[in-house]
């Protein structure tokens, strides 16, 4: 089956798993992992906006990866000054629009303006808007919009799931339609928990690094082919053959 234009999703979330295992079948430190993972995210997100996809948002490092090695650590945040200087000039041409989402406070200043100058250099751009979770939790994103509605001194029978979702960090994008994770693990991990409520789930056995046109292909025909419902009846398969 082609790809089917009306049947592309607009909003992708991906977690990137698979980095460390790459690195290991190549008898290299989990760095080299983590770099490659860099060069498939910049192939990815030129195949997306290729496609048509409207927003892209990945799993770059959640709250928990704090927990890592102090040395993988360090390297995955070198990595970002790295990937902006050596990536931003493309990104920006291509017509990438590039957001941090996730808690500012925790990362160190250095890190921080590379990230804010990566946006402020694509503040204009439309062609894709990319969005990277960068110490991000989908529980600490949910604490955080309830903390931010306390803090305006909003009545609690005013708090409804419409103005939940404009206090969540990704409130300026729609709810993801597709949600892949790589690597072969089956877990959400904390990525993005309210705004996946009814995104379509797809699984690839495929490492990180290695993921490009064709298994984004295969998880964009995966998606064609689901019925999405938002929790009303399935449809009847007689009506829709004869509709
Ligand atoms: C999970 O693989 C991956 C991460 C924790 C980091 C993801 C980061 C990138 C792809 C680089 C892009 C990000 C930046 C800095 C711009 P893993 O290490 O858990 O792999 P494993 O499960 O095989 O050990």
């Amino acid at each position: 089956m082609d790809l089917v234009p009306h049947r592309i999703p607009r909003h992708v979330a991906i977690v990137m798993d698979g980095n460390g295992r790459y690195a290991r079948k190549r008898y290299m430190p989990r760095f080299f992992g983590h770099k490659a993972g860099v060069d498939a995210l910049v192939r990815v997100v030129r195949a997306c906006a290729d496609r048509g996809i409207e927003y892209l948002t990945v799993f770059a490092f959640s709250s928990e990866n704090w927990n890592r090695p102090e040395d993988e650590v360090s390297s995955l945040m070198g990595l970002v000054l790295v990937a902006v200087q050596k990536h931003l000039p493309e990104l920006q041409r291509e017509g990438v629009r590039i957001r941090i989402v996730g808690d500012r406070e925790g990362v160190s200043a250095q890190v921080r303006e590379a990230c804010e100058r990566a946006e402020r250099a694509t503040a204009h751009n439309r062609r894709i808007h990319l969005s990277v979770a960068f110490n991000y939790g989908g529980r600490w994103d949910i604490v955080q919009a309830c903390r931010r509605i306390a803090a305006a001194g909003i009545a609690p029978q005013q708090i409804d799931e419409a103005l939940l979702a404009r206090h969540m960090a990704m409130s300026f994008a729609p709810d993801p339609d597709l949600f892949i994770r790589t690597g072969g693990e089956l877990r959400i991990s904390n990525f993005l928990l309210w705004q996946t409520a009814y995104a379509e789930l797809h699984f690839s056995d495929c490492l990180w690094p290695e993921f490009g046109e064709a298994e984004l292909d295969a998880a964009l025909r995966d998606y064609a082919r689901r019925e999405r419902r938002f929790g009303t009846v399935k449809a009847d398969p007689v009506l829709a053959a004869t509709a």
